[in-house]
């Protein structure tokens, strides 16, 4: 199959009447990478998704696909493959001849049709029940299945939007493996809309961050978890979410209320610390406060502790799970594990 190539967006923006769904959006997608669009319900992921898949038109703005602007195009001249959430695979065709359907609509001749249906099919596994209805084939297949007629056509470009909602949790983890191996083996250009965070940092090469239809940052998961750019990439990347605390920085520590936290080379002003459950310990020497909440999570266990009127929750190993209602001591991390934030919520440090 041919190379993705990359994929542009330039000022793009989408209003519908009075809700500005897209706001001015810049972005860039190497050739053959895998970009995840992840945000809350409604920040405007699937609007963008339907930009470049010509569906809707953009209000301002383009859409490059390598050198070639393609807003204007018609999706079907536009060489791209689209999942959608409900897969809406045709219940009354086979498998076969609905994975041969945008096959079909170029007139493609049946001895080819045939043999690029099972050659797709194969890649994913299910060209052995080709002649099944989706009625009779399990939820993971039907996926598969709508997957293949986005490939069939052997597209550069790949759209998935929120492919996997629908899958039992089990089968959701192994059609995460099997769709960025075949992404990555195929080569082409990918974008995943996800309301998932869990499910962006474990499939993308990049995420775009979005709330409220507006880019909030556009980085490696890598980068997103060790410095996001805000409180609010910093609250939704990462899980349980990060701990952020409200205060004033004083050049030598910060203060919450009753807490105060020694960090040498602190900012100085109103603001907030960060600090991910997983980098909170327990210990000797620690700050004093009070376990509320004991929750088991498998491995580790989740603790709500109350530290000088301020919430915290802490990740522990599970076998340093403390007694509900008991006095621990809470041991902050070195400062390149913190994270402050200006009042406005605007990442200020550490470097
Ligand atoms: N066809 C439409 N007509 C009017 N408003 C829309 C339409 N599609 C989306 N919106 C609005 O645009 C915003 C972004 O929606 P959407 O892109 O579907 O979000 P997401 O996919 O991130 O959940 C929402 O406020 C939504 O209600
Ligand atoms: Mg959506």
């Amino acid at each position: 199959m041919k190379r993705g190539i990359p994929v542009r967006l330039e000022g793009l923006s989408k209003r519908f009447g009075k809700v500005e769904a897209v706001k001015r959006l810049d972005l860039e997608i190497g050739a053959g990478e895998l970009v995840a669009f992840l945000g809350p319900s409604g920040c405007g992921k699937t609007t963008t998704l339907l930009m470049i898949a010509g569906i809707y038109r953009p209000t301002t703005g383009a859409v490059y696909f390598g050198d070639r602007r393609v807003d204007h195009l018609h999706p079907r001249d536009r060489d791209v493959g689209m999942v959608f959430q409900s897969y809406a695979l045709y219940p009354h065709l086979t498998l076969f001849e609905n994975i041969a359907f945008p096959l079909r609509l170029k007139r493609v001749p049946d001895a080819e049709v045939k043999e690029r249906v099972q050659k797709t099919a194969d890649l994913l596994g299910i060209g052995h029940i080709l002649e099944r209805k989706p009625a009779q084939v399990s939820g993971g297949q039907q996926q598969r299945a709508a997957l293949a007629r986005a490939l069939v056509k052997e597209p550069q470009v790949l759209l998935l939007d929120e492919p996997l909602s629908n899958l039992d949790a089990q089968i959701r983890l192994s059609a995460r493996a099997e769709i960025r191996r075949l992404q990555r083996d195929l080569g082409v250009t990918a974008i995943l809309v996800t309301h998932d965070q869990a499910e962006a940092l474990a499939m993308a090469d990049r995420v775009a961050v979005f709330s409220m239809g507006e880019l909030q940052q556009y980085d490696t998961p890598e980068v997103l978890y060790h410095r996001p750019k805000n409180t609010f990439v910093a609250g939704f990347v990462g899980s349980p979410p990060m701990n952020l605390i409200e205060g004033t920085f004083t050049g030598d520590g910060f203060r919450a209320g009753e807490l105060r936290i020694p960090i040498p080379g602190a900012p100085t002003g109103k603001g907030w610390l960060g600090v991910r459950p997983e980098h909170l310990a327990l210990g000797e020497g620690g700050h004093p406060a009070r376990v509320l909440v004991v929750e088991p999570l498998g491995r580790e266990v989740l603790v709500v502790a109350e530290v000088a009127g301020v919430r915290l929750q802490v990740l522990l190993p599970e076998g340093e799970r403390p007694e509900m209602g008991s006095e621990v001591g809470i041991v902050f991390p070195e400062p390149k594990e913190l994270h402050f934030f200006d009042e406005t919520g605007r990442r200020i440090g550490p470097e």
